[in-house]
């Protein structure tokens, strides 16, 4: 990987969904103020960057994915005054800021869309990508939120089919005309005279459209999103974002990146290319979907073999330029701890800190999704009056409609839901977790009153918190876990992933158990070092005391420091 050193290469990220971190309203959803209450905690974590979700103004077809005024504050998160203090109290305590960055659709209430609408030759028609329908249906796009899933939708007022890959209420806009790239750019510059850091762009690689709309040679929806993320000019568009300007301001953008194959990354992040400087990959979130699906999971759940070779071979991928980003969960996604560990009540912690330590101690910059740093899991919702995603609710229609089984979907959702993520973070076990006062607008996560918030595990030193701040500081205290060369070691081993961080003279052993049961484990010849220190461990070591042979209990951690 590239060796420039940067500050957001070294950042430990902090995702927040705000609708669901803190109520200080007491109207059941969070608020700007409400993370506002909580900066000294956040501070406290380790962590140097935050990431919010969209906070913008927004009718939440798609809980503020769907924007109606880029430039205004959502009324139930707050004003702009609280987005300001909240920014200065950031700077404040030394933490950055990326906004999310939601362009390549808007809500169809956005002032663009209604005036586009409303006649074939208004100002802003071509601001969106329009079908007329006297040239009769246009060739199939599938739609992720579409009951139909039909990425087209007919509008009578102009007899014509608009272009939507999410909902029928987010409306694609058109990159390809250049007005539209320039309203984009100056919201950016709005936010960035603000001060914020940088932002996370929403399916940024979705953008670039063949305007002549072709037929497509698809049929899976996986194929739809590789042909999506390829369009002809998304690497003029993001070069000429980062012209106009990312490299006006000391920031960065980490992209999602669904659709883009690892032999594009570079493309992508490589530092000539000047586009962006990071993306999440979607490797990692397709390997334990079932066969062909983009939501469901399979059965059995993931291999540990497959799990390392997704991390090295992206290692790999940024050996020489580029620079990768590292989750293992965030708002679109089931919980970190009860996807990739086992959140029952014998191993949830072991196997929650585990995770934390294999984040913290990979090349990449982390990203962690807000209370992770508990533990917190999956809520397995089991009626369908309890979700609110528009993901799940239409997905289940569509599979009432085609008469499909509605109870293996609702069994399938317990796990793959992405509302598994946005129930209420839990501050303490006092009523509805200490979010709000009021009925939230999702239902909390009853294992708030087992020990799974903030309030107990502040109280212990061997809480999940507890091991997350201390892990953070690890990481802090050692460049070279952040910018030292990444060694898979037995990557065959089923059970156990190993492997060595090392910078010059420095050089980390990495030993993670995901299993249930005690391993023994025992380096490869090719390991050599006279001496090793522990730095950290999830559990009480159980023998580590033969030479290059460790015996690791459940979902044990261990980080040692090798010595010549
Ligand atoms: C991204 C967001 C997701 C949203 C979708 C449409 O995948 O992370 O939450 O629903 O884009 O904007």
């Amino acid at each position: 990987m590239s060796q420039t050193k940067t500050w957001w290469k070294e950042g430990i990220v902090y995702q927040i969904y705000p609708r669901s971190f803190n109520d200080t309203t007491g109207n059941g959803i969070g608020d700007l103020r409400g993370i506002i209450e909580k900066l000294d905690y956040i501070a406290s974590l380790g962590v140097t960057i935050i990431w919010l979700n969209p906070v913008y103004d927004s009718p939440n077809d798609d809980n503020g994915y769907d924007i109606r005024d880029y430039r205004k504050i959502m009324a139930e998160f707050g004003t702009m005054e609280d987005f300001d203090e909240l920014l200065s109290g950031m700077k404040e305590r030394g933490l950055r800021l990326i906004m999310d960055l939601v362009v390549n659709h808007c809500s169809d209430e956005h002032k663009w869309f209604k005036e586009s609408r409303s006649s074939r030759d208004n100002a802003y028609r071509d601001y969106f990508h329009w079908w007329p329908a006297e040239k009769g249906t246009p060739p199939k796009r599938w739609s992720y939120f579409d009951v139909e899933e039909n990425a087209w939708k007919y509008d009578e007022q102009t007899d014509a089919y608009y272009l939507h890959y999410f909902a029928v209420k987010q409306p694609d806009l058109k990159w390809e005309n250049p007005a539209v790239r320039k309203e984009v750019y100056d919201m950016m510059h709005f936010w960035f005279k603000k001060g914020v850091d940088g932002f996370r762009m929403d399916v940024i690689p979705f953008i670039s459209k063949d305007t002549s709309y072709p037929e497509i040679n698809a049929t899976e929806p996986h194929e739809y999103i590789a042909y999506y993320a390829n369009g002809p000019k998304v690497h003029e568009y993001l070069n000429e974002l980062n012209t106009e300007v990312i490299s006006k301001y000391d920031a960065f953008t980490v992209g999602e990146g669904p659709g883009i194959a690892i032999e594009q990354a570079l493309d992508f992040v490589h530092e000539d290319r000047k586009e962006m400087d990071m993306f999440f990959h979607f490797d990692l979130m397709s390997l334990d979907r079932a066969p062909g699906e983009v939501f469901k999971m399979r059965e059995g759940g993931y291999s540990l073999v497959e799990f390392k070779k997704v991390f090295s071979d992206w290692d790999a991928a940024f050996q020489k330029a580029g620079w990768g980003s590292l989750f293992l969960a965030n708002h679109d996604f089931p919980r970190s701890v009860s996807r990739w560990g086992n959140d029952s009540p014998e191993h949830w912690k072991n196997s929650a800190t585990l995770l934390h330590t294999f984040l913290l101690t990979m090349r990449g910059t982390p990203y962690f999704y807000q209370g992770d740093e508990i533990g917190m899991t999956n809520v397995c919702f089991t009626d369908i009056e309890d979700y609110r995603d528009i993901n799940t609710i239409n997905r289940y229609k569509t599979v009432q409609n085609r008469g499909g089984d509605l109870e293996a979907f609702m069994q399938s959702e317990q796990h793959a839901a992405r509302e598994n993520a946005r129930t209420p973070m839990q501050w303490d076990a006092s009523a509805n977790a200490g979010f709000t006062s009021a009925t939230p607008w999702i239902k909390v996560n009853p294992d708030y009153e087992n020990g799974v918030n903030v309030e107990a595990q502040l109280k212990s030193k061997h809480s999940v918190l507890s091991y997350f701040k201390d892990i953070t500081a690890l990481r802090q205290a050692h460049p070279a876990l952040v910018y030292g060369d990444y060694e898979c070691i037995r990557p065959e081993h089923e059970r156990v992933y190993c492997y060595t961080r090392t910078q010059e003279d420095q050089r980390f052993l990495i030993l993670l158990n995901f299993s249930n049961e005690v391993e023994r484990f025992s380096l490869p010849l090719s390991i050599s070092y006279n001496r090793k220190v522990k730095l950290i461990s999830n559990d009480k070591i159980l023998d580590d005391k033969t030479f290059k042979e460790f015996l690791l209990r459940p979902w044990q951690a261990i980080v040692y420091k090798l010595e010549n």
